[in-house]
């Protein structure tokens, strides 16, 4: 199939009216398990009303946040930025599915959660003062403008295989980057813990979404997923330092590739890919090449961990460019 018909094809699947009842019916599981929303700024006050405690509370902040070791600061950096790429995934997913169905709303509706996570997360690192703000803002500048228009954005299965990914990525991000916070900053580690439990809904609204897509189009949507599933960018990937940034988190064990490997051994489960039969030859040997990612994973993981025993020396503008080893 060429690809044009091929992208033809994933539209019809994405915006016929079985898909349409799937995502109403995942809408309303993800809106009942969510369990009330939260906002930034109950977290850290920031109303019209001061009171005397407010400066003492913020003098509390500054002072335990002081403590973060540099590593942790160059996680939540990054981990913020990813946050702050939502333009960029608002749009890629509006240009596969449109605003006129469940998919649409359901764009939006994650649009609006996935919102707070950049607006609490810049909102605590302003007020604990845990960055050089201004090379913060400006880094952040130059990486929304660079955009984000990987090669697969016009094909809206591989977008669905990509947000499922990602999804459980950052949840996993998020937690850890908070349980290494803790011991320092308790407020940023309930902060972390929040995003990473909206993360965990949203991973499961889209490994069932993309569930679905394979029950319907199980040829299409194999060789789709086996494009995306060897390896995910961030749109990041456009900033000079990005891979500095990506090896620390993975020397700080906060997101490894190992991590990668566990990810994707889990949506492969979830979604029986091993077992999928009646296929046909492109289906097959999507089938085959997907199941051998995890293999293929595990090597490269052992590769970079050997790497990693070597401790190296980062420097990063974003905390005054001090140096720190890992
Ligand atoms: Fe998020
Ligand atoms: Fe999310």
């Amino acid at each position: 199939m060429n690809t044009s018909s091929r992208y033809a094809r994933q539209f019809e699947v994405l915006r016929g009216k079985a898909m349409d009842d799937v995502v109403g019916v995942l809408m309303r599981r993800h809106e009942s398990r969510r369990g009330g929303l939260w906002y930034s700024s109950q977290f850290l006050p920031a109303g019209e009303v001061v009171v005397p405690e407010d400066d003492e509370t913020a003098r509390d902040l500054r002072k335990r946040a002081s403590t973060l070791p540099d590593w942790v600061r160059v996680s939540i950096a990054l981990n913020i930025w990813t946050e702050e790429g939502l333009p960029h995934f608002h749009r890629l997913l509006a240009g596969v599915v449109g605003y006129d169905s469940n998919l649409g709303k359901w764009n939006n509706l994650w649009t609006a959660e996935e919102d707070r996570h950049g607006n609490v997360l810049r909102d605590y690192a302003r007020a604990a003062r845990i960055f050089d703000f201004l090379s913060f803002e400006i880094q952040q500048f130059e990486y929304i403008r660079a955009g984000f228009n990987p090669p697969w954005a016009a094909s809206p299965f591989k977008v669905f295989v990509y947000t499922t990914l990602q999804e459980k990525a950052t949840q996993i991000s998020h937690g850890r980057t908070g349980a290494a916070a803790g011991r320092h900053e308790p407020l940023l580690e309930q902060i972390l813990r929040k995003v990473a439990e909206d993360e965990a809904r949203h991973y499961a609204f889209y490994l069932d979404l993309y569930k679905a897509v394979i029950d319907q189009d199980p040829n299409g949507a194999l060789v789709a997923a086996n494009e995306i599933l060897p390896h995910i960018d961030m749109p990041g990937v456009s900033m000079p330092d990005f891979g500095d940034y990506v090896e620390v988190e993975a020397r700080a064990g906060i997101y490894t590739l190992r991590n990668y490997k566990a990810v994707v051994e889990g949506v492969l489960r979830h979604w029986g890919v091993s077992t999928r039969q009646n296929l046909d030859p492109e289906g097959t040997l999507a089938q085959e090449e997907i199941c051998a990612i995890p293999e293929r994973l595990e090597k490269a993981a052992q590769r970079i961990e050997r790497r990693l025993l070597n401790k190296k020396t980062f420097s990063f503008r974003v905390i005054h460019g001090r140096e720190f080893t890992l």
